[in-house]
């Protein structure tokens, strides 16, 4: 089977996400997290229907706070991101930062500067925001080209997330 043609960084716009994107957004949306479940099995997808998703995403878009762009191409979304405006612990200054919530390439897209170009979007929306002025967000450790295109972009880690599992207490002897 022939290759896959590259496509050229032309040939896709980033917009702002609308409820007309919701079929798509939902499934690629679901690809996200099948991805993170299968990059670490502590990583466990609630259930959550398609429904569900649109009403979460109509109060994304609704909301000055949050905000969602996708990568729109001739054959469809190539991807998309979602960004949110955070509070900080109230003890830690500045108290507000941007986080991104979600990012998402379509594998056969990637490596062509479209999760740049979100990130981009999500960027200059934050600049609207008064107060807010760096991101902070989660990554998976064992995501290692997740990791690279953070560090490509100027990310660096700040505080590490740790996990351990609530072990039974000692049976008494
Ligand atoms: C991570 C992800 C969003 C990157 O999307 P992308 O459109 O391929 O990224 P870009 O083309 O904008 O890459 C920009 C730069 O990031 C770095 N980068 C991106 N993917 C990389 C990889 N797999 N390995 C090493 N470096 C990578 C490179 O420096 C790249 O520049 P280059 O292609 O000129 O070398 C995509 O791989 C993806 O959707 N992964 C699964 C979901 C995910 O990890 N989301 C982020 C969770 S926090």
């Amino acid at each position: 089977m022939a290759a896959e043609r590259p496509i050229p960084l032309s040939s896709f716009v980033v917009r702002p996400a609308t409820m007309e994107d919701a079929s798509s957004l939902f499934h690629a949306w679901q690809r996200l997290r099948n991805h993170n479940a299968g990059i670490d099995r502590r990583f466990i997808p609630a259930p959550v229907s398609q429904d569900e998703f649109v009403l979460d995403l109509a109060e994304l878009l609704r909301r000055p706070q949050s905000a969602a762009f996708v990568a729109e191409l001739d054959r469809g979304l190539g991807g998309f991101i979602s960004g949110r405006v955070e509070q900080n612990q109230p003890d830690r200054l500045p108290s507000a930062h941007l986080t991104v919530g979600y990012l998402w390439v379509e594998p056969r897209f990637r490596r062509r500067g479209i999760a740049r170009a979100l990130f981009d979007a999500v960027a200059a929306w934050g600049r609207g925001h008064d107060g807010v002025a760096h991101f902070e967000m989660a990554v998976l450790n064992a995501d290692h080209a997740a990791a690279a295109f953070w560090r490509s972009i100027g990310f660096a880690p700040f505080i590490e997330r740790l996990w351990a599992p609530l072990s039974a207490p000692e049976a008494d002897a």
